[in-house]
């Protein structure tokens, strides 16, 4: 199967690749590079023996993406390609509605005009806003409380109604929760510029020496120890939850719906202390006060994707934390330069 990857240079899409190549998939990687490097393709080849195509452009160049439909007997696509910063989208909301929405939009419009009628979209957890319950299901009520999140909400809403006016489109909605971890060669990992606005590789890169202390974000939470509570998910077992959707529901027309999480809910204070295990450096922190926007707890129902699509995530916090720890020491500013 030959599917391009929009986004296949970041974090989640490059373990992607690497998963698909080892299934004896055929990726096509589009990336503009915004938040990613060339040097990621030598790692796959390194990890894979495979070197994929790449092609640098932006999926809202609606000519590029037909050359790279046409170049290509493409049969489907996954598309990560996006921005993904909740405190940046406040400050850029046209630049996230831009990437992400109308982005979208144009990737369809190119793969109908190439008659691909498949797509797996990287939604996320940010949909469901403030639960009231864990574990939270599909079905619960959506609502977003950002930028960022509403750009995910409004694709979803888009999908929705193309694949209802296209009814030969296969459409997966697959919500991430949260992603963290890294590929265990130490070769490939998550390598956020800037200063890293999620907990896990803020943890890595005090544990490494580029930051002085963690600020814990709240510890008056109505939760096991009071800091926030998340549902953190294997890199590896979200890239194989991309797998399972296009085998199973790949090929079956209709509008698909999965959490991909483990149904686990870890408080900050935990993961930080199973860095500190896995690792052998004790994680420096502080409490801090909430950051705004926070919710206190938020764990996955993850039934639907195991029934549906005989997927679900086996990897440990503790194989999180110790692939992270790889990764993060052996490259501690992250992939070289081009
Ligand atoms: P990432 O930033 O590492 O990867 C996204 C890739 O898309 C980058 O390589 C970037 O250069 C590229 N890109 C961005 N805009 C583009 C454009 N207009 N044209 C072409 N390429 C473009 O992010 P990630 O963590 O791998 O996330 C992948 C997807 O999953 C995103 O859509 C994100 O919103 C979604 N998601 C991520 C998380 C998370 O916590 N990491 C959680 C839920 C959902
Ligand atoms: C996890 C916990 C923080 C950093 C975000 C997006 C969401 C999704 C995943 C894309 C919380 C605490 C964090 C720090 C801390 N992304 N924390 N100190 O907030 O669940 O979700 O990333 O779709 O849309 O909102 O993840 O990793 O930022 O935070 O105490 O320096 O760690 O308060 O409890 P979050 P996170």
């Amino acid at each position: 199967m030959r599917v391009l990857v929009t986004g296949g240079l970041g974090y989640i899409g490059s373990h992607t690749c690497v998963q698909m190549i080892e299934a004896g998939m055929t990726p096509i990687i589009v990336d503009n590079l915004y938040n990613s490097k060339t040097t990621v393709l030598a790692r796959i080849e390194k990890l894979t023996g495979v070197l994929p195509l790449f092609y640098q452009g932006d999926i809202c160049d609606r000519d590029f993406l037909d050359n790279v439909f046409h170049l290509n007997d493409i049969d489907a696509v996954i598309h990560f390609a996006g921005l993904k910063a909740v405190n940046e989208s406040v400050d850029a909301p046209l630049e996230y509605y831009k990437n992400n929405v109308h982005g979208t939009l144009v990737l369809v419009e190119a793969m109908q005009a190439a008659s691909v009628n498949t797509m797996v979209f990287s939604s996320s957890a940010t949909v469901y806003g403030e639960p009231a319950t864990t574990p939270v299901t599909e079905e619960f009520p959506t609502k977003a409380i950002n930028p960022y999140g509403r750009s995910k909400l409004m694709v979803e809403e888009c999908l929705v109604d193309i694949q209802k006016a296209h009814p030969e489109m296969s459409i997966t909605l697959l919500r991430y929760f949260n992603p963290v971890g890294a590929h265990p060669s130490g070769e490939m990992g998550e390598d956020p510029q800037g200063i890293p606005n999620n907990l896990m590789p803020f943890i890595s890169q005090v544990a490494v020496g580029r930051r002085e202390y963690l600020s814990v974000f709240g510890n008056d939470y109505p939760t096991v120890d009071g800091t926030g509570v998340r549902d953190y998910i294997h890199v590896l077992d979200l890239a194989d939850g991309h797998l399972a959707a296009l085998n199973h529901k790949g090929k079956e027309a209709g509008l698909h719906i999965y959490n991909l999480g483990t149904g686990n809910g870890f408080s900050v204070l935990q993961m930080v202390e199973a860095f500190s295990k896995s690792s052998g450096v004790e994680v420096a922190y502080q409490i801090a006060p909430r950051r705004p926007g926070d919710i206190a707890e938020c764990w996955a129902d993850p039934g639907k994707a195991k029934r549906e699509l005989h997927w679900e995530a086996t990897r440990t916090i503790d194989d999180m934390t110790t692939d992270t720890w790889r990764w993060q020491s052996n490259n501690p500013n992250g992939y070289p330069d081009a």
